[in-house]
């Protein structure tokens, strides 16, 4: 078979065998992006690196762990902080990196929301987003159990009750998901299970489908504009490079990824060795007690806004569970609430949008804050007003103002 020929270097050898060349076209060499981005852009990249991050320092710790009752909260908090070599390190890497990793995320899903990058074509992108969201909170929200502290168990005693307001199903549903009729030996296994196979499997999936969607639409740039990529592509390889309107992802794109991630990592680094105890609840450096409920049990920071959406509600629990429940669809429906679809432009340029932006993120800081008090006396009305506010904000002013901009831009 010519085809295979005796190669004069193991990139030949390779190529000749599973098309490697021909692959780093597909993938890097000829993947265009546009040169009108900014720093908000390396942000995807950044979220790769960190669930790489938090694989391998979850594998180190894995070798460690014992998902039993009796033993979890003293495996973690005395085997792995104590007496293993860089246990500490290990532990601090992942706590602070699930913490961080929603940072992240929210500040990719709000460059997102800013630019318009939901819109025209990109739909699916932000969908897939969407689940990669929802996959990572089961991932944070089942890690958190595994220290086996106090918060672990209250926090799961309180989420795994959710469930059961679900009408018809919600008892028994309780039940199957903690594999008893209360929190215990069983539950922390099966989350044990999810934390470390089921869903990392699932994100890995869903991150495959997140970037296969930005092939067709491309990502989206400063202003929204629609490059024609072909003509800007062939510009840059005729030699015309600093009038194409685009570049390719490898060298150049990669290289600001890479200067951006440095920063971010940095400022990873500084957390994990100087202030560590920020993603660390003090609270759950007491061991699980299921007769001793904690005085005020609230979620990580990063679902401290839908909590708060549940709790504004606090003078009938079924109008919090419905409007936690619009909370955490909302991800999905998003790109759908903005009637404006076809229109791609960054807010700054949207006449009406631009204030519903900036009052949005305002009232997600709010809910933020507020969930993390003791919801008592003014606390809980301030709680109420900001959950009516964010429902106003989402279901009813987004669809609004983006007609309205729609109907004027037409008209
Ligand atoms: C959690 C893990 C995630 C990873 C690893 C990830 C990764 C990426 C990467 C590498 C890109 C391309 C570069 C960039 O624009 O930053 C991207 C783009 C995008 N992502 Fe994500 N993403 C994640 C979560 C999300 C979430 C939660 C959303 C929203 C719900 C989202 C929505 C988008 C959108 C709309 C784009 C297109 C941006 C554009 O066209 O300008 N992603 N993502």
């Amino acid at each position: 078979m010519a085809h295979f020929e005796k190669a004069n270097s193991v990139g030949e050898w390779l190529d000749q065998r599973l098309a490697t060349k021909e692959l780093a076209r597909v993938i890097a060499l000829e993947y265009w992006i546009p040169k009108n981005i900014n720093f908000l852009w390396s942000f995807g990249m950044i979220l790769a690196t960190m669930f790489m991050i938090l694989t391998i320092s979850g594998m180190f710790l894995l070798m460690y762990y014992k998902p039993d009752t009796q033993l979890a909260f003293y495996s973690v908090n005395y085997t792995i902080m104590q007496e293993v070599g860089f246990g500490w390190l290990f532990r601090h890497i992942h706590a602070v990196g699930a913490s961080i990793v929603f940072l992240a995320i929210y500040i990719h899903m709000f460059t997102g929301i800013y630019y318009g990058s939901y819109k025209k074509g990109r739909e699916m992108i932000w969908i897939t987003g969407a689940l990669l969201l929802a996959t990572f909170s089961a991932e944070g929200f089942s890690g958190y159990m595994l220290p086996w502290g106090q918060m672990s168990f209250w926090a799961a005693q309180v989420i795994t009750n959710l469930f059961g307001a679900i009408p018809v199903i919600g008892p028994d549903l309780v039940v199957w998901i903690r594999g008893n009729f209360v929190v215990e030996d069983a539950t922390l296994t099966r989350f044990f299970a999810l934390h470390v196979l089921v869903i990392p499997l699932i994100i890995m999936g869903v991150l495959g489908a997140h970037m296969y969607a930005l092939r067709i639409p491309h990502v989206n740039n400063q202003d929204g504009e629609d490059i024609d990529y072909e003509a800007e592509a062939r510009k840059f390889k005729a030699g015309d490079r600093s009038r194409s309107k685009v570049m390719p992802f490898w060298p150049t794109f990669m290289a600001e990824d890479i200067f951006t991630l440095a920063v971010f990592l940095v400022f990873f680094f500084y957390l994990v060795f100087y202030h560590f105890g920020f993603a660390m609840d003090p609270i759950n450096f007491i061991p699980a007690n299921s007769m001793k409920t904690p005085p005020h049990i609230y979620p990580e920071w990063y679902f401290l806004w839908s909590y708060e959406v549940l709790r504004g509600f606090f003078f009938n629990a079924n109008m919090g569970l419905a409007a936690f429940g619009i909370a955490n669809a909302f991800p999905f429906i998003f790109p759908f609430l903005d009637r404006d679809t076809n229109h791609v432009a960054p807010m700054h340029k949207r006449p009406l949008m631009k204030y519903w932006f900036w009052a949005f993120l305002f009232v997600m800081i709010g809910l933020t804050v507020w969930g993390k008090l003791p919801p008592t006396g003014a606390n809980a009305w301030v709680g109420f007003v900001l959950s009516v506010s964010w429902l106003t904000l989402v279901l009813i002013i987004m669809p609004l103002f983006s007609t309205i901009e729609k109907k004027r831009r037409e008209g």
